[in-house]
């Protein structure tokens, strides 16, 4: 048998109970936003048929070329680990006839993605995002106030440094055009080209603005650029979004060749960026997708959301340990006095305070000792003739209390 250690696929790491206290705050304010926005949590599958990404991700993309988990299940069905959440909730949303409730129909979720990705700062094969989808109407309404969202979730949780960067796409009609325009354009100027960039012209002409080499670079600096192409109504909606945002009080700067790596994007499309972040600068980002739900088979059904990468929210915040929060530890003088211990645990879980015994035949100083490590507020120390003292464990103080007292002693300490 071989004795060589397992460790995580590469790309992917374990949540230790000191790392997932921060998580709870991450998690309970974008619960908070969303439920004060009114929208609705929903859970799809973590693996789902794997058409409907290459479909609705789009075929010429990165994630649907190279970065899904894909596998045969055992009835030799191809299924693919979620790389994104949106075509996911399009597909909830038509297999359910979401169409016939009030519009538009306002979602958000939170869990794990995968992307075969090369991991690196920020960069995970298996990560978590939060997400916002709202479905149902074409408002440029619901795109601010869906910006404003992640916005609110940035600022509340003191996410330093945030840029707002903000593009339209136009709509499907418009870009085939503008595509044709750039496809001439890029292949006038083949030779300063990527081999990547190159490959793509046909297929994925847009993807260019994303290349990182200074010669591709130099040439799409002087491409035309979508932005520049709209028609009328693309750029009035355009210019409705952006005067929504800016008379709440959300400046932005726009970006012409903000594409995004996804292929479903219509008008709006943005990204918020953290200048803690190094290479993978995009806290999170999404846009509007007006085409998505009819080409999974659904009607014609305008959406826009956004999603965002909890661990890059997390690097952005640089936050340390945030010690999760202790507030009495029970302790015996005998072991004898263990099931007044474990009675007194109970209450106080019952009353909603955090309480905690000796689990593990510790001495009583070894008990005392524990819960100063643990971080517990408070000690009780159950003495072996009935006698009960309460420890203040930063102030050092201590006192005797009556031991029938001793849970509303503990609640008045705790206040
Ligand atoms: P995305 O830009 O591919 O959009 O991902 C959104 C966010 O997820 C990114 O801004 C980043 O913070 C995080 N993220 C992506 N890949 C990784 C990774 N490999 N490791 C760590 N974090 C990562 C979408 O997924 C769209 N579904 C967003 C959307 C929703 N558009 C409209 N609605």
């Amino acid at each position: 048998m071989s004795s060589e250690k397992i460790r995580v696929p590469k790309g992917t790491f374990d949540v230790l109970p000191v790392d997932s206290a921060l998580r709870e705050v991450v998690s309970a304010a974008s619960t908070s936003i969303f439920e004060r926005a009114g929208y609705g949590r929903i859970e799809t599958p973590i693996f789902e048929d794997t058409a409907l990404f290459s479909r609705g991700v789009g075929e010429s993309t990165d994630i649907v070329q190279k970065e899904m988990f894909t596998f045969d299940d055992l009835g030799g069905r191809s299924m693919t680990l979620r790389p994104e959440g949106t075509a996911s909730v399009c597909r909830s949303y038509v297999e359910h006839g979401m169409h016939k409730l009030a519009q538009p129909v306002k979602l958000w979720y939170r869990g794990p993605f995968f992307r075969y990705e090369a991991p690196q700062a920020g960069r995970f094969r298996q990560f978590n995002q939060i997400g916002a989808e709202a479905l149902g109407s074409d408002s440029p309404l619901v795109d601010a106030e869906s910006i404003m969202l992640l916005h609110d979730l940035l600022e509340e949780l003191g996410v330093p440094g945030i840029e707002l960067r903000l593009g339209s796409l136009g709509s499907l009609d418009a870009r085939a055009v503008y595509r044709g325009e750039l496809q001439t354009y890029l292949h006038a100027n083949e030779g300063e080209l990527s081999h990547d960039v190159r490959g793509r012209i046909d297929a994925n002409p847009l993807r260019a603005f994303d290349a990182k080499d200074e010669s591709t670079r130099a040439v799409m600096a002087e491409a035309p650029k979508l932005i520049d192409h709209l028609g009328d109504e693309d750029a009035a909606h355009f210019s409705e979004v952006r005067s929504l945002l800016s008379s709440a009080g959300i400046s932005h700067t726009i970006d012409p060749t903000l594409v995004r790596g996804l292929d479903y994007y219509t008008r709006t499309v943005f990204a918020f960026t953290c200048d803690q972040l190094g290479a993978q600068s995009e806290v999170g980002g999404g846009g509007r997708y007006d085409g998505l739900v009819a080409e999974l088979g659904g009607p014609a059904t305008p959406g826009v959301g956004w999603a965002a990468g909890i661990e890059r929210i997390l690097l952005a915040m640089d936050a340390g340990e945030v010690s999760p929060r202790r507030d009495v530890f029970i302790a015996v003088e005998s072991p004898d006095q263990a099931q007044r211990a474990m009675a007194l645990v109970v209450e106080l879980r019952h009353k909603g305070l955090t309480a905690e015994l000796d689990l593990a035949g510790r001495s009583l100083k070894g008990q005392i000792k524990h819960a100063d490590r643990v971080g517990a507020r408070q000690t009780l120390v159950l003495g072996s003739d009935g006698s009960a003292l309460l420890k203040q464990m930063s102030a050092g103080a201590q006192r005797q209390v009556e031991a029938s007292r001793a849970v509303e002693e503990i609640l008045s300490e705790i206040g």
